[in-house]
């Protein structure tokens, strides 16, 4: 039922969906399982919730997770959800700091690359201000903009998922990183920022 809401959704509105197809759970948990011990969770661009509801899972019971979300039908949706610890916001995820002081942990399903450059820095500029991003994306072409404002980015491949799908997973210098010895180191920059590249395949 929600892939069908999706896929209606994105005939109307192609460049705020991005894809036709909501995340599926491999890639949903994958994501969620970023957030490790956050309290304070973001979110950007929660569609019908299939990320949103595999957060509420690895939350505590003090947790609060926000989220924005710029459809107002896929708001709907986000309310029958019913969590305490949930608020849906129905606004530009750019408007985050009109709702939210401080944040943990950002996590983002926002199709950043069909933004255009403005919006898409506006967007990084708040992401930076938490200690941990991690940004859902189909293209593996979002590091560079990342790295301008994180001193940390690991790429991982989610092949599970229809399309197969990159996660960003970008942290800020100083911030606990607990992973961020690599598995299959691709590339590493200079100025001391990072970039790894890690299949997640087999890996729960
Ligand atoms: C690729 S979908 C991801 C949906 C969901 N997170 C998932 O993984 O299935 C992108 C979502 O971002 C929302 N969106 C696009 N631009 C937005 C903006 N500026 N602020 C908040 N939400 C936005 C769209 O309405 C859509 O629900």
């Amino acid at each position: 039922m929600d892939n069908l809401r999706f896929a209606r959704q994105f005939l109307q509105h192609p460049r705020q969906l991005g894809t036709l197809f909501q995340s599926g759970r491999t890639l949903a948990r994958k994501m969620a399982q970023e957030i490790g011990q956050s309290v304070q969770v973001v979110e950007f661009g929660s569609g019908t919730g299939p990320v949103t509801r595999e957060i509420l899972r690895r939350l505590p019971k003090n947790g609060r997770l926000t989220c924005f979300e710029i459809n107002s039908e896929f708001c709907r949706r986000l309310r029958q959800i019913g969590d305490p610890r949930l608020r849906v916001i129905n606004d530009d995820a750019v408007h985050c700091s009109r709702y939210v002081r401080r944040a943990d942990c950002v996590i983002s399903g926002l199709p950043l690359t069909l933004f255009d450059s403005r919006a898409r820095e506006a967007i990084l500029a708040i992401a930076g201000r938490s200690g941990l991003y991690v940004q859902l994306q189909y293209t593996p072409i979002l590091g560079q903009d990342l790295r301008r404002h994180f001193s940390s980015v690991r790429l991982k491949f989610v092949a599970m998922n229809f399309p197969p799908a990159f996660l960003f997973v970008c942290r800020r210098e100083g911030e606990v990183c607990e992973d961020a010895s690599p598995r299959h180191p691709f590339k590493s920059r200079s100025r001391g920022s990072r970039v790894l590249i890690d299949s997640d395949e087999g890996r729960s």
